[in-house]
């Protein structure tokens, strides 16, 4: 134990003596008097023995005056040594018979106290020391009349030593309790210690939870927060030393591609598009989907150009492609290439609907609905994934490009391309979680999803626990060589690098920040808008209308919240955004309908004709929009019951300039790995949402501000050109590493016949 803690220990172990003495001192009177009250009622006992055991024979010799006798009986009585003096008195008070030591002072006068056992007693001080006396009364053993009284004294001075004695125990018993007391405790809070710093070793190490999903425990939430932040200032001050850019940011991600990849071609594969053109009468219409994934990827392929090949599912789309069916992009500022593929209905409803959509995404989301696979499905998702990997392989002009894979809808095409063009780096995001390889196994498919995936140069997923999910699959379903140390999979001498990559979004450019309107006018227009009262606190929730998304969970959250803490109602409202998907799909549809009728159950129960605790939009929203609504919020709820990472929560805090407004985010979210200062939850656990939401709404100033602004420093550090900076990095590294190789071998094979080493 080192000299802090012992100084500590005495911290309490002082204190706790202290305490210890006091009440000994208090507790000294009153087991003293108690004592003192049982030895008298010990000593009248006695008596009472003694002048029974008298009374019959003094009884007979009184009335015949046997003085001799009386004289023996009186003797024999008085060797009991506490016993100190006899006297036996007439009717009339006199003394008639006294041993040697009876006091003449005390007489014959009859006592004045009855004590508590019926015994005529009193106590006395002599000068000889503490003395017992009682009464007894003699009747004649004929007719019962009064002959006489015995009085016996009795010494108490043994009274005096046994209560000295006491004290000293006493004071001894509580020195021994406080040194006992001392010792355990100060036992237990050195292990106590000892064990929290190792747990917290452990937790900076990422080695304590199982599951790295789950929260930290809540004694390490806050000390961890201050560790975070201060990491973070020592990255930023370090940079600030070597003189590295601050941030990744869009021309950082550019020179990137310049530098490390020379300008390699790059080329995008995913189902969604980032822009659909809809006819509208005679207008066409140009939309941006609600998906996670074009938020994340758009930005990156602003910064770097090449080709976005997708699903080209507008009604207008066919009328906005040139012959290729090519279509410049952004539509105001174009600045790369979306190469549309076309699918029929049939393909569609096999592979994105059916496969895609019934099979793979509740697969991997594990959100308690059962996945559908179906062969028919099956079967169109091999030949859609063969379709896209034709137009990848026809839109590369090189032999080696670089080709960014997204999500779950192109799980066989990353083998299918590299069969083809096996220089080409192919990187596989998957933006949803991995399941454990148990749940994974009910796949029919299984093998040949993992085969297609190991077709990837790298494949990334969004949280290391998703990497150790996938490798574990691959450990359990396919013959392959895996090395845990470097996370690597190596199957069909291909080798894959399994990395974790969070997704993230675009920081806001200062400049379009100041084009947007200020805090308060969108607090203003959003209330306008939806028609809330200014004096209403208001929660944003804004998803696609997805049963992963936990939108009944978070509407149960509010209908306790409001149970709860009645004074809230008419004081909140939650504002929730839900984008149309996958309508189509039965699921879907159910889902819809249970949203619309909760909402609607809740609404009748606490609000009237000027108050709804509940507004829900089911439609598309623009980005614009969406940025005004965040900014307008008091509180955002992200209640996810499984998410890869989940952007909103991203964005809401970057729409956060004035630092005000509180994040609650599902445990179960890729997102809450980052966003330790958000107000964690879990969305199963109504009780507990609901007391967050509380919480959030009465949360100070002060700790809004102090929240925010630590997450704000992350998520504008960990952007999304850090994202895509980071994987582009590491398949630039490969890239080059396999150059090197390359040269080594064609140097071996040149100078083979003069005997170079190979
Ligand atoms: C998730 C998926 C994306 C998908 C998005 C929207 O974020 O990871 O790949 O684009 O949902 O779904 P949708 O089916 O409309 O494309």
């Amino acid at each position: 134990m080192n000299i802090r803690f012992s100084r500590q220990s005495l911290r309490f172990i002082l204190p706790l003596l202290v305490v210890l003495g006091i009440f000994a001192l208090a507790a000294w009177p009153l087991v003293d008097s108690l004592t003192q009250r049982w030895f008298v009622r010990d000593v009248e006992a006695r008596s009472q023995l003694l002048a029974n055991t008298l009374e019959k024979p003094l009884a007979e010799f009184i009335p015949l005056n046997e003085k001799a006798r009386i004289g023996q009986l009186l003797d024999s009585a008085i060797r009991d040594e506490r016993l100190f003096g006899i006297a036996i008195c007439d009717p009339s008070n006199k003394i008639r018979y006294k041993t040697s030591f009876y006091l003449d002072s005390l007489g014959c006068q009859p006592l004045k106290k009855h004590s508590e056992s019926g015994v005529t007693a009193s106590l006395l001080d002599l000068p000889q020391g503490p003395v017992h006396i009682t009464e007894h009364l003699i009747e004649s053993n004929e007719d019962d009349t009064l002959i006489g009284k015995l009085i016996l004294v009795q010494d108490m001075s043994f009274m005096q030593n046994r209560s000295a004695s006491t004290k000293m125990w006493i004071i001894a018993t509580f020195i021994l309790l406080g040194a006992i007391i001392s010792a355990i405790t100060v036992v237990i809070a050195h292990l106590t210690w000892r064990s929290w710093n190792k747990s917290m070793k452990q937790m900076i190490r990422g080695e304590l939870r199982e599951n790295p999903d789950e929260p930290p425990p809540p004694e390490f939430e806050h000390i961890l927060g201050e560790i975070r932040a201060l990491m973070r200032d020592v990255s930023m001050e370090q940079r600030e030393i070597e003189g590295l850019p601050q941030i990744w940011n869009p021309d950082r991600l550019r020179s990137l591609l310049h530098d490390e990849l020379s300008g390699d071609e790059i080329l995008v594969v995913s189902n969604r598009e980032p822009y659909i053109h809809n006819q509208a009468g005679d207008k066409i219409n140009v939309l941006r989907p609600a998906s996670g994934l074009v938020t994340a990827v758009e930005p990156v392929m602003r910064a770097c150009s090449g080709t976005w090949i997708a699903h080209g599912a507008g009604s207008a789309d066919r009328q906005t492609v040139d012959a290729e069916d090519h279509v410049r992009v952004p539509p105001e500022n174009p600045s790369y290439t979306l190469r549309r593929v076309w699918l029929t209905e049939e393909e569609e409803q096999g592979y994105y609907y059916g496969f895609a959509n019934e099979g793979l995404w509740p697969l991997c989301h594990i959100a308690h609905v059962r996945p559908i696979f179906r062969a028919s499905d099956w079967e169109q998702y091999v030949e859609v994934n063969q379709r896209f990997a034709n137009a990848v392989i026809k839109e590369a002009r090189t032999d080696n490009p670089v080709i960014l894979v997204q999500d779950y809808h192109f799980a066989l095409l990353p083998r299918m391309v590299s069969e083809v063009l096996p220089k080409a780096t192919i990187i596989t995001f998957w933006h949803i979680p991995w399941p454990n390889p148990e749940s994974f196994g009910i796949c029919p498919w299984r093998e040949e999803i993992l085969e297609g995936l190991l077709g990837s140069t790298i494949l990334g997923f969004h949280t290391p626990y998703h990497c150790k999910n996938f490798i574990e699959t691959v450990d359990r379903y396919l013959e392959t060589r895996i090395e845990h140390e470097d996370s690597t999979i190596s199957y069909n001498s291909k080798l894959t690098q399994i990395r974790p990559y969070p997704i993230s979004i675009a920081w806001p450019d200062p400049a379009e920040e100041a084009a947007e309107p200020s805090i308060p006018e969108a607090r203003h227009s959003v209330r306008e808008q939806f028609g809330i009262a200014d004096n209403i606190l208001l929660g944003v929730g804004v998803d696609r209308l997805d049963y992963t998304k936990g939108i009944i969970e978070r509407f149960e959250a509010i209908e306790r919240m409001l149970e709860l803490h009645p004074d809230m109602i008419g004081h909140f409202t939650l504002l929730q955004i839900a984008a149309p998907s996958r309508s189509s799909l039965d699921e879907y549809q159910f889902f819809e309908s249970r949203v619309l009728e909760l909402a609607n159950r809740i609404n009748e129960k606490y609000g009237n004709n000027s108050y709804t605790p509940i507004i829900l939009r089911i439609e598309h929203h623009t980005n614009d929009d969406v940025r005004r609504i965040y900014r307008a919020a008091d509180t955002c709820l992200v209640t996810s019951l499984h998410d890869g990472m989940n952007l909103v929560a991203k964005e809401f805090i970057a729409e956060r300039s004035d630092d005000h407004g509180v994040l609650i985010l599902s445990q179960f979210t890729g997102a809450a790995r980052e966003l330790h200062e958000a107000l964690i939850v879990n969305p199963y656990n109504i009780e507990m949402s609901a007391q967050a939401l509380y919480r959030a709404l009465i949360m100070p100033e002060a700790e809004q501000r102090d929240r925010m602004k630590a997450m704000r420093t992350q998520i504008k550090e960990y952007n999304v050109y850090r994202w895509a900076g980071r994987m582009l990095a590491d398949a630039a590294r490969l890239r080059n590493r396999e150059r090197v190789q390359q040269r080594i071998y064609s140097y071996s094979r040149k100078y083979r016949h003069r005997g170079y080493p190979l």
